[in-house]
């Protein structure tokens, strides 16, 4: 347990250092539902981690969906996916977006595009979050192509009719999803 935390201390202390010598801290918010946490999500918080000094990923709530997983267990497992990777932190966020960028003091917010038929979606929620919150800026990633189809529904469906799902999520959100679903 201690021996995990040490890159994240030690990262830590990094930024205190940098930033006390008045330089400016680079922190994208990264919200989802995240129900489960994906091989893609994976796959952009590792290259956010390339252009960010942090990046916070948030789970968040979705009022059209109805989970499989609560927040904290949500938060949990991708505490356990990103174990190693001292620029990234979780937290859970219930309400508005708009403002929790601003309560992170986030330069922006990141969302995945997979495919075509996410940009409308995503076009409109960076719209709306623009006009609650002027300074909200959402910058897009796309994941690598071997990931572009997954999405967290696909990954519960093919666990609960007893499919393999170990190629598309962490392996502990697999042993997570695969409990919850009975197999
Ligand atoms: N790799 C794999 N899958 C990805 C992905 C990637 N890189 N990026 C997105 N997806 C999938 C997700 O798995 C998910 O699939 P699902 O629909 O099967 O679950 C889908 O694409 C998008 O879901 P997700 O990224 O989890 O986001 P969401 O659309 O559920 O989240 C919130 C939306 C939570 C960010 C939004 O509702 C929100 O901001 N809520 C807070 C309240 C608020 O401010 N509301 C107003 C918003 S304008």
């Amino acid at each position: 347990m201690l021996y995990s935390l040490q890159p994240a201390i030690i990262y830590r202390a990094h930024l205190v250092l940098t930033f006390c010598n008045g330089a400016s801290m680079k922190r994208v918010l990264y919200p989802g539902s995240f129900d489960p946490f994906t091989n893609g999500h994976l796959d952009l918080v590792r290259r956010a981690c390339k252009l960010f000094d942090e990046v916070i990923v948030g789970v968040a709530v979705n009022s059209g969906k109805s989970p499989m997983f609560d927040m904290e267990e949500r938060k949990s497992l991708i505490e356990q996916s990103c174990a190693g990777m001292p620029q990234v932190r979780v937290v859970t966020i219930s309400g508005l977006m708009s403002k929790a960028i601003k309560q992170f003091d986030a330069q922006a917010l990141l969302r995945g595009l997979r495919v075509f038929s996410d940009y409308e979606y995503e076009l409109q929620m960076a719209l709306a979050n623009r006009s609650l919150e002027p300074d909200c800026e959402t910058i897009f990633m796309n994941p690598t192509h071997q990931n572009s189809f997954i999405s967290s529904s696909l990954v519960k469906e093919i666990a609960g009719l007893g499919g393999d799902i170990s190629e598309y999520v962490p392996p502990a959100v697999a042993s997570a999803v695969y409990a919850k679903a009975g197999k």
